[in-house]
């Protein structure tokens, strides 16, 4: 079996390379370095790519005959770079050597979870039986977040002689890392220079176009033994090459310490400068690792989660992405949750609602952390009601996809790989997101108790939301109900009724029914916040009587369809034609994007019920039944136990799982249903990105969400927990695949409560401390207390 912490592959298969690239990336939430091999420069197989949280860049681009603009994430210089070959005493030189060489005899990657080291292990051997052993370590610091460095160490095998090594620090990247944005305009990055400084220090400075933000890279190189260092500047680069002497037990090493600077950095520095300060001082090696190992144990202790075998090696890789990708460094910082982590640059490093699947275990382990994800959000309140005012809407409306300045950035144009078409992209319509926004405002609230930010910055989105959603809904005076028009739900795929003029589909029933909790959050909000802050906050959102009324009654008649007794997706999703599915993937075998089979048979995917995600079912995955029967109630409908079955079963047959977020939803809808399939479910979103379930996409990316939502599901799907006011509320369901798991987490004012589940029983233990004993809820609302330094046993 494979060790518990750890991440291998012990070939090299080119055909995977960006698959372990993006799998073995190391970062710290202020920035992430793919795992890329560094003998090799971009191209066919290989993607070295270096990103830094929220540094994004706009061009435009020329495409289908039309200007369009991009923000991408920048990849930044490639600080990784080294080549190396072998000069034998009194041989030729021979050849530059990487993992694509012919003398390569093993290859082995090794990502060490528990300490954030990847390890790349090479075997090569020439046709005279020359061996070269070379083992590099590298290192994106956890403590010190603008700190990174590699080490590698050189053994030659049946000869002597020296070893050529020259350590790049490469600036003429652009943003190559995805096929389909081929067509996009990717250099981002000007004004090169590049330079020396004492001590082995070789620096380059660029910026982006726009905004304009100084970059500055300072690699220092150090061998053993010391050597003298040639060093070479281009425009765009360094070279620093050194000959390193090898033979019989003489391994010779050369270390690359990056310190990576830039001029949006606080305390405000000049990049150049302190780039250099920091790599000239930065401790050795073995020291680095070790301040690095220590800053991971402290995470590691505060997201302990113990779940056995395969299930729990994966949850642990998928925590160690997320942590990397979201540390408390990023708290510190305006960013906001790449959906494709800092790991790649598919959806260009947007933030689109993945958050929902990322917030909920932030909020009970890094609190501080989910509340900067919410102030990323605040900081672009403005932004989203210039949105609202230029549609002619009201309140806020964030957009589909987000970057650095919150407007909207979701491309006009997408091509469809299978067809090569471009087509209009339509998804910035899915006006859900703000329902995302605000219900991560609510949950975090509820979960850590912060009231100072939910009675500030929080209301304010959550009721500007409400807001939106109140304008947004128009009454149907012959249904005597309101109506959302226009929109896209979760599930992507229909973005139009067939043959329709215009983009949009009515009354989804995910947007409508969260649009109807937003509204009565809102009320709930304002009749608790204290009465100055009240008034305070109404007078200065203009919020009057008349309005609130409104609020209330949309709240209560919102429409949400129904056909056959199941909830419709949306208004006249019953109606469309029913697909072929045994066909389609007999003839197709992965139909997961079937909206790109079908368009490239010029058919189109709004004729049918079928959709790409879980869409109506995410409304399990949000609330509990007791509170979506609440909601539905409110609403004039019925929602129970038989309604919801037949609901999950109907779009269960009709969903193609094009998103890894699918089968994480349906794995949580069905678990907490003890559906029958619901191992089949979690099993592939555990195996969304290790496996590459999606198809090649990993390798542009990790997928976040899925992701992130996977050791949610295993904290609170499973357990049915809810940490809030009332306590800590439990209601595991049993799923035989995974009968005993612990984790730590934070509730009712103590941190490192540690919850433990057993077939049939369940253990919480209170962490000694002065806080108050904390209140177990368990299934028929059966009351506890657990006193701090304790553990209670539980029969459920
Ligand atoms: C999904 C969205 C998701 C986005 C980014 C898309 O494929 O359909 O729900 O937000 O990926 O992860």
């Amino acid at each position: 079996m494979t060790a518990p912490w750890t991440l291998r592959y012990d070939r090299y298969e080119p055909e995977r390379e960006r698959l372990v690239e993006a799998l073995c990336t190391l970062g710290n939430g202020r920035f992430a370095t793919r795992g890329s091999a560094p003998e090799c420069p971009a191209g066919a197989t290989h993607y070295p790519g270096t990103y830094l949280a929220g540094c994004y860049d706009r061009r435009s681009s020329a495409v289908a005959g039309e200007r369009i603009e991009n923000e991408d994430l920048v990849n930044l210089p490639d600080w990784t770079r080294l080549r190396y070959r072998c000069l034998p005493d009194g041989g030729p030189p021979g050849d530059w050597l990487t993992p694509d060489s012919e003398e390569l005899r093993h290859y082995d990657v090794l990502l060490d979870l528990r300490a954030g080291v990847l390890t790349r292990s090479l075997y090569f051997e020439d046709g005279d039986g020359r061996g070269l052993r070379v083992g590099h370590r590298r290192i994106v610091h956890m403590g010190e977040p603008w700190l990174a460095a590699q080490r590698t160490v050189f053994r030659a095998y049946g000869w002597t002689g020296a070893v050529e090594a020259e350590s790049v620090l490469d600036g003429a990247v652009t943003n190559a890392g995805v096929a389909r944005y081929r067509h996009l305009e990717g250099r981002h990055l000007l004004d090169h220079r590049t330079g020396f400084e004492p001590g082995g220090v070789a620096w380059l400075t660029c910026r982006t176009t726009d905004p304009g933000r100084g970059i500055a890279l300072a690699v220092r190189t150090v061998t053993r033994p010391d050597r003298p260092v040639r060093e070479t500047a281009t425009r765009t680069g360094t070279v620093q090459t050194v000959l390193l002497p090898v033979g019989h037990r003489r391994a010779a090493s050369l270390v690359k310490t990056l310190a990576l600077r830039t001029s949006r950095d606080r305390p405000a520095v000049e990049p150049r400068a302190a780039a250099c300060a920091d790599a000239a001082r930065a401790p050795s090696f073995p020291r680095l690792v070790s301040a690095h190992r220590a800053a991971w144990q402290g995470l590691w202790q505060r997201g302990e989660l113990d779940v056995p075998g395969e299930a729990g090696r994966i949850l642990r890789l998928h925590l160690f992405h997320l942590l990397q990708t979201l540390s408390p460094h990023t708290a510190d910082l305006d960013v906001g949750v790449p959906a494709r982590g800092l790991h790649g640059e598919a959806y260009r490093g947007h933030v689109f609602w993945d958050e929902l699947f990322v917030q909920p275990y932030l909020d009970l382990h890094f609190p501080e952390v989910a509340r900067s994800l919410l102030m990323y959000r605040h900081r672009r309140l403005p932004a989203a009601r210039e949105a609202a005012r230029q549609a002619g809407a009201t309140g806020a409306m964030y957009p589909w996809q987000s970057a650095s300045s919150g407007r909207e950035e979701t491309q006009e144009l997408h091509l469809n790989p299978r067809s090569g078409r471009w087509l209009p992209d339509h998804t910035r319509l899915q006006r859900h997101v703000g329902s995302a926004v605000a219900y991560n405002v609510w949950r975090y609230a509820r979960t850590t108790g912060d009231l100072g930010f939910l009675h500030a910055a929080g209301a304010e989105m959550l009721l500007e939301v409400a807001r939106y959603w109140s304008g947004a809904a128009a009454l149907d005076p012959a249904l005597g109900r309101y109506r959302i028009r226009g929109v896209i739900g979760p599930d992507e795929y229909h973005d139009a009724y067939p043959g329709a003029p215009a983009p949009g589909i009515d009354d989804n029933a995910y947007t409508n029914a969260t649009a109807a909790w937003v509204l009565a959050r809102g009320l709930d909000l304002l009749d608790r916040l204290p009465a100055a802050r009240r008034s305070e906050l109404r007078e200065r959102l203009a919020l009057d009587d008349a309005e609130l009324d409104r609020w209330q009654d949309v709240s209560r008649r919102l429409y949400l369809p129904f056909h056959r007794g199941v909830v419709s997706q949306f208004e006249g999703y019953g109606q469309l034609a029913e697909l072929d599915w045994d066909a389609y993937r007999a003839r197709y075998g992965d139909i997961r994007r079937l909206d790109r089979i079908l368009e490239a048979e010029d058919d189109t995917v709004n004729r049918y019920q079928a959709s790409k995600q879980a869409d109506t079912l995410m409304l399990g995955h949000l609330f509990r039944p007791e509170e979506l029967s609440g909601l539905f109630a409110r609403l004039g409908y019925r929602m129970d136990d038989e309604v919801w079955r037949a609901t999950v079963d109907y779009y269960l047959a009709r969903t193609s799982h094009g998103s890894t977020l699918s089968s994480l939803v349906h794995g949580w809808v069905l678990a907490r249903l003890q559906g029958a399939d619901a191992w089949r479910y979690c099993e592939e979103a555990l195996l969304g990105d290790v496996a590459d379930v999606q198809g090649g996409t990993t390798g542009e990316g990790i997928h976040l969400g899925a992701m992130a939502g996977t050791i949610d599901l295993v904290e609170r799907g499973i357990t049915g927990l809810e940490a809030g006011p009332e306590g800590l509320r439990v209601a595991p369901v049993a799923l035989r695949e995974l009968p005993r798991f612990a984790f730590t987490l934070c509730a009712g004012g103590h941190h490192g409560v540690r919850v433990r589940v057993l077939p049939g029983r369940l253990a919480v233990r209170v962490p000694a401390g002065p806080a108050a004993p904390l209140t177990v809820v368990l299934p028929g609302e059966r009351r506890f207390t657990v006193p701090p330094g304790e553990e209670r046993w539980f029969r459920l």
